[in-house]
Order: C-alpha cells, then sequence, then structure tokens
C-alpha cells in the first residue's frame, strides 16, 4: 500500500517508519513539508499523492502548552486532523488517526472500553477530542487508535526522563494518584500496521497490557535499570502542572480483542526491552 504518515519526525512516527518501511510504499511528512493546519496544501498534497492510507501521527503533544497555546492547540489537533479528514474524503483514503486517554475524565474505576463515557478536562484532551469529532462526521473510512503513556526511542517520555533524573538524584517525587498504561511506540506501530491491512474501522483502545501509576513505573524503570533512587509518592495536586490530567485512565482493549487481535504484551515487558536499547 502507499501510505502518507504526517509527523514522521515525531516519536511515534519514528516506529511508524522503521515497521511500515519493508512492506509498503511510504510518503513521509513533517511539520515543514506538509504543515496539517494549511488546509490548501493539505488537500492539494493529499490529492496529488493518492495514497490508500493517511496515518496521522502528527499532534500539538505539549499538555501543558496546550493551556497556554489553546489557539495553537485546536488549529493542529483540532482543524489539522479535520483538514487531514477533508483531504481523505477528497481521495477515498483511509485516515488512521492517534488520539488519547486524555479524552476521558479519570471518574473510571474500571477500565474503559471504546465507548466510556468520554469528557476531556485539559485543553489538548479537548482538542483531540474535537479531532475524533471531526473525523466521524466526514469519514467512513477511520481508524481512531485512543492510546496512552507513550514512550520510545525517539523523544521525550518519562522513562527517559527519569533515567536522567537518577544521574544525579538519589530521591525523587512521583504522582502516584494518576493511573494509566505505558505503551512502547514500536508495540502500538505494529498493532498499526496490522490495523490498517483489515477494513476494520471504527475507535480502538490500543494499549500495552496491565497498567501502574506514574509512581509504580518510576520504582519498576529504577529496578530494571539496577538505579538506586528511592521515589516518594506525590499527589497529583501537590504536583502542580498547568494541565490537569484524568486521574484514572485505564484503556479497555476491547474492540480490538473483539476483532480477534491478541492484546499486546504487558508494559512490563516493554519497557524492559527499552531500557536494554537505550542503556
Ligand atoms: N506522547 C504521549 O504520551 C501520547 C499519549 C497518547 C496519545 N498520543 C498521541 O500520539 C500521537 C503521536 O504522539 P508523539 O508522542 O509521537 O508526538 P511527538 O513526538 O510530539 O510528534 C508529533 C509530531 O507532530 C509534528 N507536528 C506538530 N505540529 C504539526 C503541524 N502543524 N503539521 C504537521 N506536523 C506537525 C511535530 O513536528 P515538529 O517537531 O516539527 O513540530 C512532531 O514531529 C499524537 O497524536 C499524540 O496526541 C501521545
Amino acid at each position: 500500500m502507499k501510505i502518507l504518515i504526517t509527523g514522521s519526525n515525531g516519536m511515534l512516527g519514528h516506529d511508524l517508519i522503521e515497521v511500515l518501511k519493508d512492506s509498503h510504499e511510504l510518503i513521509l511528512t513533517t511539520s515543514k513539508t506538509l504543515d496539517i493546519t494549511d488546509e490548501n496544501h493539505v488537500l492539494d498534497f493529499i490529492s496529488q499523492s493518492k495514497p490508500d492510507v493517511v496515518i496521522n501521527a502528527a499532534a500539538y503533544t505539549d499538555v501543558d502548552g496546550c493551556e497556554q497555546n489553546q489557539e495553537l492547540a485546536y488549529a493542529v489537533n483540532s482543524e489539522g486532523v479535520r483538514n487531514l479528514a477533508l483531504a481523505c474524503r477528497q481521495v477515498d483514503c483511509a485516515l488512521v488517526h492517534i488520539s488519547t486517554d486524555y479524552v476521558f475524565d479519570g471518574s473510571a474505576t474500571e477500565p474503559i472500553g471504546e465507548d466510556g463515557e468520554i469528557g476531556p478536562i485539559s485543553v489538548y484532551g479537548k482538542s483531540k477530542l474535537k479531532a475524533e469529532q471531526a473525523i466521524e462526521e466526514i469519514l467512513d473510512k477511520f481508524y481512531i487508535v485512543r492510546t496512552a503513556w507513550l514512550y520510545g526511542i525517539n523523544g521525550k517520555n518519562f522513562p527517559k526522563t527519569m533515567l536522567e533524573l537518577a544521574e544525579n538524584h538519589s530521591q525523587i517525587t512521583v504522582v502516584y494518584d494518576e493511573v494509566g498504561t505505558p505503551t512502547y511506540t514500536p508495540d502500538l506501530a505494529g498493532a498499526i500496521f496490522k490495523l490498517i491491512e483489515t477494513d476494520y474501522y471504527g475507535i480502538y483502545h490500543i494499549t500495552n497490557s496491565d497498567y501502574c501509576s506514574w509512581c509504580e513505573f518510576a520504582r519498576y524503570i529504577f529496578e530494571i535499570a539496577g538505579k538506586d533512587v528511592k521515589v516518594i509518592p506525590v499527589t497529583a495536586s501537590e504536583f502542580a502542572r498547568p494541565a490537569p490530567r484524568p486521574s484514572y485512565s485505564v484503556l479497555e482493549n476491547k474492540n480490538w480483542i473483539d476483532k480477534g487481535f491478541k492484546p499486546l504484551r504487558s508494559y512490563k515487558d516493554a519497557i524492559k526491552e527499552y531500557i536494554e536499547l537505550i542503556k
């Protein structure tokens, strides 16, 4: 297939390329070559390149930054995606869009299925939800993939930050009252690879298996990296940040399993592989 990837320089974009490059023809775009907020360019570019699938890995992902730069958040995360959906409709190709657990408000107490009640509490979450709604309104051929707590080789992420802090800290404070599922970008990219080979359109929750709090995740990272760092649990309100985060956003990968796919491996196995790779 001919697959166009937006945001191909990003953390997920990097692993999508790795996973897809040997079996598909890729058209790689970045914010410089295809700014998704530029409606005319998006329409022209996609109508000329005529991909079979567009994978949108572009977003304004600075969750706290989104609170301060709301216009930019909605321009990229909502309008940009709307532009892609319009362009995909024009050439009748499918759109894979990556969304987030932050479309939920955090009040759930058990893993949330795709039809769980949405209610974003941050500008980032609201801007991502608006994109989902635009896609559903414009397209029939779409895969909306909600995922969570991403980390990979090519980007800033929580495990990397923890390991950097371990270099010159003997103790750190980490939030314990936010629970979710850390997800390794190569695993997510592999799942997207499988999904686009089907016509099982719809909304999917795709994360690694199992779940933890940030605090538990930090402790596990230090344990397997062999770092002697004391992790002091704090509440999210003690660890003030501009954007509120859901306190519980574990995603049940229901649609994925119902369609016959195997659950992704546990986050504990994935992080072991990642740490082995970067150390
Ligand atoms: N990171 C997480 O924990 C997480 C969790 C759940 C869902 N997600 C979603 O997963 C997807 C991938 O996330 P990621 O962590 O891989 O993101 P990332 O590393 O921040 O990459 C995002 C990419 O989007 C590009 N971009 C920004 N504005 C653009 C524009 N106007 N036009 C075209 N490209 C633009 C950026 O390019 P420049 O660098 O050139 O600006 C960057 O390469 C996003 O949709 C995100 O919302 C992420």
